[in-house]
């Protein structure tokens, strides 16, 4: 068992080199994928447990000369880097292009922002292509690959046509549409991409509904049929099932108490004193439905002047994809709907809403968590949303209320959240003034069943679900195959 080296594949290393000046800076990548498997391999019991040796493969966006200067400075770590490099043309084409202006709009129900490009196509296979001759250098039989999301669709494939006796396990961050919206792609890359997932032993979803989409997908297009979630494809069995990825439950629980979480709190809560806080956070992002969320916030402020000048609502939107004009247009959009707000509903005295374009750091962020009264998550679509749960972990205090979009895969298991359409700012104003009145003791009960749940699920459950299952279905297969 100890003898087996896992290689985790994802687009982005964890870390990113930046180039200011002459000079080259390692800041750490941010995003639900890095801070999920980050913390599943910082528990070292774990990770000592099941493997002899990590290695985690990714672009890391600079040259191959830029990289050996930059891993220099890198922080030692449990894993070893294995960089992958294109040309910047390429990495353009399968990044900004393929990656996020075709699969991700397209798989979060954005048709009309769906751009169907041949070469940019051709750029997401090639650099596929750049990750499957970097892995076959170094994998061997007995190694386990993990790769993640929807950068590396067709990457399975291209290690089990090279490697037939690798263990693959391929987990999707995002959505899987249905197969009204999957075919819309055209015919070639339909096949291509669902033939590039099922290279993998075990194709992880967040929910039930992405893995029948899958499955549907799989029957209707490639005309394969599953018994209970196995498909049998070349020979090979290939599972299909559910894993919603969760967070590190007690470093956002015990984080309530760390010191720079307390002196955020206090700064906070001490600036709006007398004032209920409203608070979200998202990556700049069409999918996270924050001009429906300003206007229901506005249409509370009308619909409940009594709350003028009582209450605040913090917005923090962290710089994304800003190489993709539907990314910079929302800035601008958001920008102008928050001034005119802040100038038509605001006065000198008041500000409605304080915004602030950038990231911050866990312990701003845990402050901000645990100094608010509610926290306004409402996703148009969103594959997980990890906001969600570490605003439940960061409550030990078991005070505040999550109102939460239905159409965000985490509603599946936060049910006692007070699940919004996001489409619906009638109702999102509505729920807004509900939480904000809610007694202290409905707010306990909701919370404390959404802690019981994480606590259970936790990061590491999920990974330990996931290669349990991997685990399984390899040996399922062996029998199958002798047979
Ligand atoms: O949701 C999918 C995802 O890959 C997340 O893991 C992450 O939060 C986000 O997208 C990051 O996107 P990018 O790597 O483009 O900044």
């Amino acid at each position: 068992m100890k003898s087996r080296r896992l290689f985790i594949i994802s687009n982005r290393l964890p870390m990113t080199i930046q180039k200011e000046g002459n000079e080259l800076t390692v800041i750490p990548s941010a995003g639900g994928l890095i801070t999920a498997i980050n913390n599943y391999l910082k528990n070292s019991k774990a990770n000592a447990n099941e493997f002899s040796e990590t290695f985690w493969v990714g672009m890391p966006c600079c040259n191959p000369a830029a990289w050996t200067e930059a891993a220099k400075k890198l922080p030692r770590s449990k894993y070893t880097y294995l960089p992958v490099f294109t040309s910047s043309k390429t990495y353009d084409q399968y990044y900004n292009g393929f990656s996020n202006s075709t699969i991700w709009p397209l798989f979060h129900y954005f048709p009309s922002f769906t751009e169907y490009n041949t070469e940019n196509y051709h750029c997401y296979v090639q650099a596929n292509a750049a990750f499957a001759k970097a892995l076959i250098k170094y994998a061997r039989p007995g190694d386990v690959i993990w790769i993640h999301d929807y950068h590396l669709l067709p990457l399975a494939q291209m290690l089990r046509t090279a490697l037939p006796e690798l263990t693959i396990g391929f987990f999707l961050h995002i959505p899987f549409p249905s197969y009204e919206i999957f075919r819309l792609l055209p015919r070639k890359w339909q096949e291509e991409l669902l033939y590039g997932m099922l290279g993998a032993d075990l194709v992880g979803f967040h929910t039930i509904d992405y893995t029948a989409h899958f499955l549907q997908c799989v029957r209707m297009i490639l005309g394969l049929e599953h018994d209970m979630h196995v498909i049998e494809h070349e020979n090979r069995l290939i599972k299909v099932d559910v894993f919603p990825i969760s967070i590190d439950f007690d470093h956002f629980n015990n984080g309530y108490d760390h010191e720079q979480v307390v002196q955020t709190r206090t700064l906070i809560q001490e600036k709006f004193s007398h004032k209920k806080i409203i608070f979200s956070v998202d990556r700049l992002d069409y999918t996270k439905g924050v001009s429906n969320r300003l206007r229901a916030y506005e249409l509370f402020l009308q619909r409940n002047p009594q709350f003028k000048e009582k209450v605040v609502f913090i917005l923090v939107i962290v710089p994304s994809r800003e190489g993709i004009s539907k990314y910079t247009e929302r800035k601008k959009i958001f920008d102008e709907m928050i001034g005119k707000m802040n100038s038509t509903m605001g006065n000198i005295h008041w500000q409605p809403i304080i915004y602030q374009y950038n990231s911050v750091s866990f312990e701003e962020m845990v402050g901000l968590y645990t100094a608010c009264d509610l926290a306004l998550i409402t996703p148009l679509r969103d594959g997980m949303n990890l906001v969600a749960k570490e605003f439940v972990a960061s409550r030990k205090d078991k005070k505040g209320v999550l109102v939460l979009s239905e159409m965000a895969g985490a509603a599946r298991e936060l049910t006692s959240a007070l699940t919004i359409n996001p489409n619906d700012v009638d109702e999102v104003a509505d729920k807004i003034l509900e939480g904000l009145e809610m007694p202290e003791d409905e707010k306990m009960q909701r919370l404390e069943a959404m802690r019981n749940r994480l606590k259970q699920y936790d990061v590491q459950a999920w990974a330990v679900d996931f290669f349990n299952q991997l685990h399984q279905i390899k040996e399922k297969q062996r029998a199958f195959q002798v047979k």
